[in-house]
């Protein structure tokens, strides 16, 4: 097992999103471990200039505009994958949207929808998607980007939060289903970065005066949050051996460090989403 960038022997990784921010560090980290990468967003710009510093790395990128709430264009997606690469090696579900901010009863109901057809339908269809093929291969790895308030509450952040709950659930459901099959699912935190994202919510908490949220983003501002190496050192864990054991769980870069030094026994049921502690 090793945190190093050591050339895996996977080839082909979809990173949706990959145009900017978490998504595009994934794409080069992976790109700099020799995987051939596609990359796909709204803005057909974007994913350009993105695949010309990606294949900086000697690997192809392919970059299309595609907007993972529709169907049939990530059908299209999936399809100049297989035709370019003939195989999908990995799958990193990390298109998303912050969504309305503020109270439900005042958000605006359209972009609440759209939240959920991108953050979570999006993820359904891709994956939905790519998942044939790797099964006819036998090999495969998927990572889900996890979210604030997937797995507690947050206050005026209800349609972002909903969505990334509901991939926790998923990603367990989805692991369940691929026992055996030599293909794993993860949900990550990828913790708090200086994105395009969290600007936007900082926006919004100014709009709304939203003071704990505006305090809280501020320090993310200063610091630019989580660092390039947090995120390879989690990128390498989840391509790794060892953490085909933990398939259906969702991981916090921050806790990699301790989950590949300590040994630990997993419980039979450690599910908190439907349970009352106590
Ligand atoms: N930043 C954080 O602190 C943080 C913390 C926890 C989890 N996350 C998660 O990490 C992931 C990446 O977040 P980020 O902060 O890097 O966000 P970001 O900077 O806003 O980037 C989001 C990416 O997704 C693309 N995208 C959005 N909607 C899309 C759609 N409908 N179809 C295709 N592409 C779409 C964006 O491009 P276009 O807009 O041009 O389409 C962009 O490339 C998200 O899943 C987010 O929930 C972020």
């Amino acid at each position: 097992m090793s945190n190093g960038l050591k050339k895996t022997n996977l080839k082909t990784a979809i990173v949706t999103g990959g145009s900017k921010g978490i998504g595009f560090r994934i794409a080069n980290i992976l790109a700099k471990k020799g995987f051939n990468i596609v990359i796909c967003s709204r803005n057909l710009l974007e994913v350009k200039k993105a695949k010309r510093e990606i294949e900086s790395y000697g690997v192809k990128c392919l970059a299309l505009k595609v907007n993972v709430a529709s169907y049939k264009q990530c059908k299209s997606l999936v399809k100049k994958t297989i035709e370019s690469f003939k195989r999908i090696d990995l799958l990193v579900n990390n298109a998303a949207i912050q969504g309305p901010v503020g109270r439900l009863w005042q958000n605006n109901v359209k972009e609440w929808e759209k939240t959920i057809q991108i953050n979570l339908l999006g993820v359904f269809y891709i994956s939905h998607l790519v998942i044939p093929y790797m099964l006819k291969q036998k090999s495969g790895r998927i990572i889900n980007l996890s979210g604030g308030g997937a797995a507690y509450a947050r206050p005026l952040f209800s349609a972002y939060s909903c969505s990334k709950t509901a991939i926790l659930r998923l990603t367990e459901t989805l692991a369940e289903e691929l026992k055996g099959k030599n293909v794993q699912v993860f949900a990550l935190a990828p913790g708090a970065t200086w994105t395009e994202m969290t600007k936007e919510a900082m926006q919004k908490s100014i709009k709304i005066k939203n003071k704990k949220n505006l305090d809280e983003l501020k320090m993310i501002q200063a610091s630019g949050g989580t660092s390039n190496i947090k995120h390879e050192k989690a990128a390498s864990y989840l391509l790794s051996e060892d953490s085909k054991k933990l398939s259906g769980k969702l991981l916090h870069v921050d806790e990699i460090d301790k989950i590949q030094k300590t040994s630990f026994k997993m419980k039979q049921d450690s599910g908190k989403l439907r349970r009352v502690d106590y």
